[in-house]
């Protein structure tokens, strides 16, 4: 009997001690969520029905969720100009003549809600997901030092739009060889003013001294 009441005891201590992790643990848990998402306003809410109405989660995904076949969408405001987005969903080809995303027919104002949802979407707090993509391959060999143009075309962001070597964006042209397209004059002038030499660019203009845009310049030549 005496062992009986041994085992009923590890029974009972046993769980309560569980018991009370358990209630601590959701208790912090509970503490950390109102942090975690912010206030959903009328604008988010037209948005996220714009969202459904385009069905947009039949080919993206935010948080994960959703279709393989586009981008994930759940940090796209913090990567990307609100200019430049707009014109994209309103007409994808007047951005990139190679878009793949149809014309879905968005109108300008259904646009700017949805803007306002995915922006909502990207205060989320995620703990970092999605994971930035590996960028070492995209500018250079492995290990040699990157130069000052590899190292600005990395900081910039330019790889959130364009693509080299596999590595990077869908929605801009792909750079992998555009030293042979493009001479220094138009890289360099194109930089500093995209509309200027390409009419209706929605390219923003490079934010960087004329020595830095130099060095991304030379850059670029060296891609053949
Ligand atoms: C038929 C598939 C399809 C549908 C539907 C679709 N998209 Fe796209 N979207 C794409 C593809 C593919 C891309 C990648 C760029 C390209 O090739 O056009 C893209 C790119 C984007 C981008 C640019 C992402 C970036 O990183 O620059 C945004 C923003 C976007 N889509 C938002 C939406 C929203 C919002 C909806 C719904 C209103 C939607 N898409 C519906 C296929 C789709
Ligand atoms: C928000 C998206 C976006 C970002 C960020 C961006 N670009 Fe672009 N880029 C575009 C688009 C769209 C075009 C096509 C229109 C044009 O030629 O201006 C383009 C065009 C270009 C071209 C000309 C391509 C060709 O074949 O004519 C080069 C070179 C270029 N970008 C380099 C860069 C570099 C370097 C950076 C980073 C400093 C950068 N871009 C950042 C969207 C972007």
């Amino acid at each position: 009997m005496g062992s009986n009441k041994g085992v009923r005891n590890l029974f009972i201590f046993g769980s309560l001690f569980f018991f009370v992790i358990l209630i601590v643990l959701t208790f912090d848990t509970l503490s950390k969520l109102p942090g975690r998402a912010p206030e959903i306003t009328e604008d988010v809410n037209a948005g996220k029905m714009a969202w459904h109405k385009y069905d947009c989660i039949g080919c993206h995904t935010i948080f994960g969720n959703g279709s393989y076949f586009a981008p994930d969408l759940t940090k796209t405001t913090d990567k990307k100009p609100e200019a430049y987005l707009k014109r994209f969903l309103i007409d994808p080809k007047s951005v990139n003549p190679k878009a793949s995303m149809p014309k879905l027919g968005i109108m300008p104002e259904e646009a700017d809600q949805i803007i306002v949802f995915l922006k909502w979407i990207a205060k989320v707090d995620t703990n970092d997901w999605p994971p930035k993509p590996i960028l070492a391959g995209a500018a250079g060999v492995g290990g040699r030092e990157l130069t000052a143009g590899e190292r600005l075309y990395q900081s910039s962001g330019c790889s959130e739009c364009h693509m080299i070597n596999g590595i990077g964006g869908t929605t801009a042209p792909d750079l992998t060889h555009i030293g042979n397209t493009r001479d220094k004059a138009w890289l360099f002038g194109h930089f500093k003013n995209p509309p200027a030499y390409t009419p209706d660019s929605a390219m923003p203009a490079v934010e960087a001294s004329d020595g830095e845009i130099e060095q991304l310049t030379e850059y670029m030549l060296t891609l053949k």
